[in-house]
């Protein structure tokens, strides 16, 4: 089973580790804070703002990857969404498609936003992919619009607002139910 629990300062370990496997890396805008007291120092900076808000994506309790919305005080009541599973033994599983359907529950009906975005490299099939399932749309495609190992990379803008989530919702958690994947 897959669920979300608040990040708390004890999974710094998880997240340095997740954050440096060049599987996750490769697919990140930025990088890593290059050493564990500046990575430490990115975790008090999130549990302290209230711009942001962290998960850990649990899978049968262990700790299997990270999402994060980010945003959060803006006027426009919209998030951008980023995230990894950092556990390499649980990607290609469905964990990551449990988990948005849980992320996007806490986006919209816990914390009330209408849309939720993200920016994605566009030969990240995996993600695109999984946003595609939930009800994502493709609003924007960015040429060069990221520059990661000095290399320029095109980046497709998607987004889902919440209505489009609801018409979706049933479905989505249907079928992952039906995996066994979250609590029917
Ligand atoms: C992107 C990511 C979160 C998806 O989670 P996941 O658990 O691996 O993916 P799932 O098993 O839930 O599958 C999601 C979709 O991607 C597809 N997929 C999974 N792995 C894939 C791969 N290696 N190549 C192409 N498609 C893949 C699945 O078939 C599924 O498609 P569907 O929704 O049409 O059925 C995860 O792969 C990851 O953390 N990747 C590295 C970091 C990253 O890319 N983060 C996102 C940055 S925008």
């Amino acid at each position: 089973m897959i669920d979300l629990r608040d990040l708390v300062r004890e999974d710094g370990q998880h997240l340095f580790a997740w954050r440096r496997e060049p599987e996750v890396n490769r697919w990140m805008s930025d990088q890593p804070p290059e050493t564990e007291a500046g990575h430490f120092a990115w975790i008090e900076g999130l549990l302290s703002d209230p711009d942001r808000r962290g998960w850990i994506v649990t899978h049968n309790g262990a700790p299997a990857g990270f999402l994060m919305l980010s945003g959060l005080t803006n006027c426009n009541r919209r998030a951008e969404w980023g995230w990894y599973i950092g556990d390499p033994d649980a990607r290609g599983r469905g964990v990551g498609r449990a988990a948005q359907a849980l992320g996007l529950d806490k986006a919209f009906d816990g914390l009330g936003l209408e849309k939720i975005w993200a920016e994605v490299f566009a030969d990240n099939e995996a993600a695109l992919k999984a946003h595609a399932t939930a009800g994502f749309r493709r609003e924007g495609y960015l040429r060069a619009h990221a520059l990661k190992d000095g290399v320029f990379r095109d980046v497709v803008l998607v987004a889902i607002l919440t209505e489009e989530w609801r018409a979706r919702r049933e479905a989505v958690r249907k079928s992952l139910a039906g995996s066994n994947l979250i609590a029917a």
